[in-house]
């Protein structure tokens, strides 16, 4: 497998074309489209190879044209590592109506009945959560690994994901500001943007499902022994800094990593699965018309090692006894 080429694999397996979508930096590329995959199939080695050896490259893969189901999306992830289920975050009622197959995230605009949410349904004001630049999960202390998003159904405009590659936003990254993210380690909250939008109310008992995690700012990625910056919007605060202090080097990171040249912007085709590396990458949705067109993604999430839990199976946290109505 070679940048731009179709290159036979040893033993005359199966064939596949990886091509650099993304800016190309020194040394280095960002976001590429593998082509020839099946995943209607089960996974095998080569295909496993090849998709591990791209993210390793790359960071950002897109597979093209796999029209998938829920079992064949979950398959695919589960060959790269343990799922990272959905958590119930202190809200999810016992009866909702869930409109993914098992250990799916649910990224649409859509109720079970394949109608528009409302307005102040959960999943939109989530939504509109991920048109910041974030990296998924952050708020986990498990280490989130990938997030892998198939493209059911697309709106005619808007609605696209761009991603930054946080490996070549370090390799830029003024000396004296190496220096200070060395050893610095963030505290990362769900809760942090939409309490930020205003939007939502926090119950004790959501609070209490999603505590705050931390992570170094720094980190390595251990698959190409790249450094990265681990930020993005679910950050509230860098630990024991001064208040001023971390906002202002929050900012100032968070500010860098977006610049538009570490940037790739994907315009979804019908089918595209993108693979992406929550370790060293931020991505954010564009907006659409969310009450005019449908846009139905899924995503599977996978972490590098554990169990196959939710965040709020691993913290032992019990969904709430006191159902709620709402069925979003
Ligand atoms: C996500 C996400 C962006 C999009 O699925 O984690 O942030 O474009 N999605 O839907
Ligand atoms: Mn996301």
């Amino acid at each position: 497998m070679r940048l731009g080429n179709t290159v036979d694999t040893p033993g005359g397996g199966m064939v596949y074309a990886v091509n650099c979508l993304g800016p190309q930096f020194e040394g280095s590329a960002f976001a590429a489209e593998l082509l020839g995959a099946n995943l209607h199939e089960p996974p095998g080695d080569e295909l496993v190879d090849a998709v591990e050896e791209a993210m390793a490259r790359y960071a950002v893969v897109v597979l093209r044209d796999q029209q998938i189901d829920d079992a064949e999306q979950v398959r695919f992830a589960r060959a790269f590592g343990p799922l990272e289920l959905p958590p119930h975050m202190g809200m999810r009622p016992a009866a909702m109506k869930v409109r993914v197959g098992y250990g799916l995230y649910d990224i649409s605009n859509l109720d079970a009945d394949g109608n528009f949410l409302p307005e102040d349904s959960l999943r939109l004001i989530f939504n509109k959560g991920n048109e910041n630049f974030h990296t998924d999960s952050s708020f986990n202390t498990l280490p989130t690994k990938w997030s892998m998003l198939s493209a059911r159904v697309l709106p005619p405009s808007g609605g696209d994901t761009e991603f930054c590659d946080a490996r070549a936003a370090w390799d830029a990254l003024p000396g004296e500001l190496r220096e200070r993210a060395r050893e610095a380690t963030a505290e990362h909250w769900l809760w942090k943007t939409r309490v930020d939008a205003g939007k939502m109310q926090i119950s004790e008992e959501m609070r209490n499902a999603m505590p705050p995690a931390r992570h170094p700012v720094v980190r390595t990625i251990s698959e190409s022994g790249r450094r990265s910056l681990y930020l993005g919007a679910h950050v509230t605060h860098i630990v024991d800094w001064p208040r001023d202090e971390s906002d202002r080097f929050i900012a100032a990171i968070n500010g860098h990593i977006a610049r538009p040249e570490f940037r790739y912007v994907h315009k979804w085709r019908l089918g595209d699965l993108i693979v992406w590396d929550n370790r060293c990458t931020l991505h954010r949705a564009t907006p659409y018309e969310v009450f005019r067109h449908k846009r139905d993604m899924r995503r599977a999430t996978i972490n590098e090692y554990g169990p196959e839990v939710s965040s709020t199976t691993a913290l032992g946290i019990p969904p709430p006894k006191v159902e709620l109505t709402s069925p979003y």
